[in-house]
């Protein structure tokens, strides 16, 4: 059963790189209202040997070092038994794609220890034995875990329940109805000459609804058109979409009136 406070153990060679992290914004408000449980343990402190060497040549040949399982495995045993029902995630450019979906399920977990890899990569047999699940930030090489880590954090945290304050605020996001987010404004109400559309300062609830929902599909479209392709549109969507289709029918129907060199688009 999930415990009432996430708890995120990071496992790396360079904990002090967590420590602006934890300190600032969202993060720093959720770990001091208890929210979340955060930590940052050297994997070093697992190493033998005077040098406490975490790294060694790959068997084999080849270029580059390679984590060594001891002291990996030692952190991933320690830190298993602080949080015993927490995911281990080993943090690696072959992982699948961390996205909000991913986040979404990362949220409901009672704890989640990162495991981040640094020079080549970390030794197989780690993989197998005491990971459950390996993740990519996406299609580039890091030079480690580190970054990855923090992102999947942060992109965690702001969706356990109470930690951000707005009621429905993680609701409202990009990527929470599968479309991106509406166009925002604040003040001034005109800004190097562009105002803020009419139809937000109109007070009228229902209007403005309809006009940010438009905004989210046109970015949508326009922006990320496979979030709209792998989604069932409501009737209102639908609507608005058909508007479109009448409107941009209408140019093209007006241009060609004009004339077969309007439609070139050389003008
Ligand atoms: N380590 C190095 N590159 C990475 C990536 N793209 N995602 C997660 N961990 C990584």
């Amino acid at each position: 059963m999930k415990g009432n406070r996430m708890n995120f153990i990071v496992l790396t060679i360079f904990p002090e790189m967590f420590n602006p992290f934890w300190e600032h914004g969202i993060i720093k408000r959720a770990i001091d209202r208890n929210k979340i449980l955060a930590s940052a343990v050297n994997i070093r402190d697992f190493a033998q040997g005077r040098h406490r060497t975490t790294d060694d040549r790959p068997y084999g040949g080849g270029c580059g070092m390679i984590m060594k399982p001891e002291p990996l495995a030692g952190a991933i045993r320690t830190a298993t038994k602080k949080a015993p029902l927490a995911k281990r995630i080993l943090l690696t450019p072959q992982g699948r794609r961390f996205d909000q979906g991913v986040a979404r399920e990362f949220a409901s977990l009672d704890g989640i220890i990162f495991v981040c890899g640094r020079y080549e990569g970390v030794d197989e047999r780690i993989c197998h034995n005491l990971i459950d699940d390996e993740i990519s930030i996406g299609d580039y090489v890091l030079t480690g875990g580190e970054l990855a880590a923090m992102v999947i954090i942060d992109a965690v945290t702001r969706l356990i329940p109470g930690v951000l304050g707005g009621k429905d605020s993680a609701e409202k996001d990009s990527f929470s109805g599968s479309v991106l987010k509406y166009a925002q404004y604040t003040r001034p109400r005109t800004f190097e000459g562009v105002d803020v559309p009419e139809v937000l300062l109109s007070g009228n609830h229902k209007k403005i609804e309809e006009a940010r929902l438009e905004s989210s599909l046109i970015r949508t479209f326009l922006k990320k058109q496979d979030l709209l392709e792998n989604r069932s549109l409501s009737a209102e969507e639908i609507k608005i979409l058909k508007k479109w289709c009448r409107d941009i029918e209408k140019i093209i129907h007006d241009q060609s009136i004009r004339g077969p060199d309007a439609l070139s688009g050389d003008q």
